[in-house]
């Protein structure tokens, strides 16, 4: 009989990482001072690697509010909305959503995951769902859910979606449809195609609705999101947001026509089945509800950090991807390099997430940065020097700066701008052709004995990780290997050691460097 705690027992990956040094997870914060910077292990290091946009966490507004809220009602609601968890503050904070978003209604939930969960009341066994792969995954698992059917298209796609909605319109005519998107992507940081999201759901009969988490409090002139970025609000039927970001808090929202609102309201399991939002976390929202209408300074600050940052990047050769926003991602490409570059921005002194396969495609391993509008120019300069410094140790920039960048376009209001041009090198990754080139002789001929020292110890290191984390297509690009290496397990010590060197070492043609 097989023992269902097995897979945790035999679980290696988390061992290996800890044992290398390269488990970037569940950091202790100890202290945090104004947001911008943190104390972990005593030392401290600046955050870009928070979703804490606007920095309105750490604004005394805000926290005076949630004191003032704890003073009156106490720490919890200790109870569900639907029985004894609402407080008027919820009521006050969902009609100033509904009036701040100009929709009918709005209702607000204990977390964002919880808001997408929510979706599922809604989505019938004869409804279809039309979903961007790269959805979060609260939106997948409310889906998932549901009685619906899902169809995914790949990513910002929309021919692949015309033809899934053709399909659909051939073969299930009556069935309900609808289109859900994040509408900034949180780990690449590219925008939704909402105009032509739109068309097509108008052509083929679908209701749209956006996942608002990384847009609302930044997108568009008053901070509405994606939606009123692309002046389709009255186009968009559903449009999520959640606390846990630009609002300072923890909780969502879901906004969009009121009878809609009204039957989530009641039939949503995640609603009805947990506590409601703590009154610290609903005037917390509230407070920074009014500064998100009150200060859109905040916004223009954000955006011109993204700006200044992404260009940063790019003028030292590193790659920010399609990213149009806060969300600048740093192209690593490889799984074990991308952990080895957090481990010593880590060292140096900053926050930022490793993010790799599944959250992205294979290959497109990435350091995630984000800020807020509360960063001085002064830490992002000190950013700047780190990655740089780090990018060139790591081989992921040229040791000189490329005369020549292509600048960002940022997701200003009036744009309309989804995305950047994917580089060669990021189109490359998601088709899994850029991988480890090695160095030359030649290069190799120009280290000292340290350095070389230093990329066996890399090899060995990059190695141990990957044969700790097989992935089914390193398994296919293998193919026999395994099973001939396993035969061949006593001989491999001596093999290490006769070829040293020969590990990292390719010569000349392959070399792309
Ligand atoms: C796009 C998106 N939707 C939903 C959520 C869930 O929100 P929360 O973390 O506030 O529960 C997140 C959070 O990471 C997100 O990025």
């Amino acid at each position: 009989m097989s023992d269902v705690f097995e897979k945790c027992r035999s679980w290696k990956d988390y061992r290996i990482a800890k044992a290398t040094g390269l488990y970037p997870y569940y950091r202790a914060i100890e202290e945090s001072y104004g947001a911008t910077e943190v104390q972990i292990e005593g030392r401290r290091i600046i955050m870009v690697g928070s979703n804490n946009y606007l920095g309105l966490s750490a604004d005394p507004r805000v926290k005076e509010a949630a004191i003032k809220a704890v003073e009156r009602y106490g720490t919890t609601c200790s109870g569900s909305r639907l029985l004894n968890g609402t407080l008027a503050l919820h009521e006050e904070l969902e009609q100033r959503l509904a009036k701040f978003l100009n929709r009918e209604a709005a209702v607000v939930i204990s977390t964002g995951f919880q808001t997408n969960l929510a979706l599922s009341s809604i989505l019938g066994r004869h409804d279809i769902v039309f979903a961007d792969r790269q959805n979060h995954a609260s939106l997948v698992d409310g889906i998932r859910l549901s009685f619906a059917t899902e169809r995914k298209y790949r990513h910002n796609d929309l021919e692949h979606l015309e033809q899934l909605l053709q399909q659909a319109a051939e073969k299930e005519p009556k069935a309900g449809k609808i289109i859900i998107t994040d509408g900034v992507f949180s780990m690449e940081g590219d925008v939704c195609d909402l105009p032509r999201i739109v068309e097509l759901a108008q052509k083929y009969g679908a209701r749209v609705m956006t996942d608002d988490a990384h847009s609302m409090g930044v997108l568009g002139e008053k901070g509405r999101g994606t939606s009123e970025y692309f002046g389709l609000e009255k186009e968009t039927d559903l449009v999520m947001g959640t606390f846990s970001k630009s609002f300072a808090s923890l909780g969502g929202v879901l906004s969009g026509p009121s009878d809609v609102i009204n039957y989530i309201r009641h039939k949503s399991r995640s609603v009805i089945f947990s506590a409601s939002m703590t009154p610290a976390t609903v005037a917390s929202a509230l407070k920074a509800l009014e500064i998100i209408e009150a200060e859109p300074q905040r916004r223009a600050r954000l955006l011109d950090i993204a700006e200044k940052m992404h260009n940063g990047f790019r003028a030292m050769g590193f790659d920010t991807g399609v990213s149009v926003t806060p969300v600048v991602p740093v192209h690593i490409g490889d799984q074990v390099k991308c952990f080895r570059f957090w481990r010593a921005l880590h060292e140096a002194g900053v926050f930022a997430n490793p993010v790799i396969p599944p959250a992205v495609e294979a290959g497109h391993a990435l350091i995630r940065t984000s800020y807020m509008a509360t960063h001085t120019d002064e830490q992002l300069d000190r950013v700047l020097d780190i990655f740089e410094q780090i990018g060139k140790k790591l081989d992921v920039i040229p040791q000189t700066r490329p005369s020549t960048y292509t600048p960002v376009q940022i997701a200003r209001p009036g744009t309309m701008v989804r995305n950047n041009k994917a580089s060669e090198k990021w189109a490359a990754a998601s088709e899994g052709t850029n991988g480890y080139h090695g160095l030359t002789l030649d290069q190799l001929s120009r280290m000292s004995s340290r350095e070389v020292a230093g990329k066996l110890f890399d090899a060995v290191e990059t190695l141990t990780w990957r044969a700790a984390n097989l992935q089914p297509e390193d398994l296919r690009k293998l193919g026999q290997m395994p099973m001939k290496l396993w035969e061949k397990r006593a001989n491999i010590p001596g093999m290490l050691l006769e070829k040293g060197a020969n590990f990292f070492i390719r010569n000349g043609h392959e070399d792309r460097s």
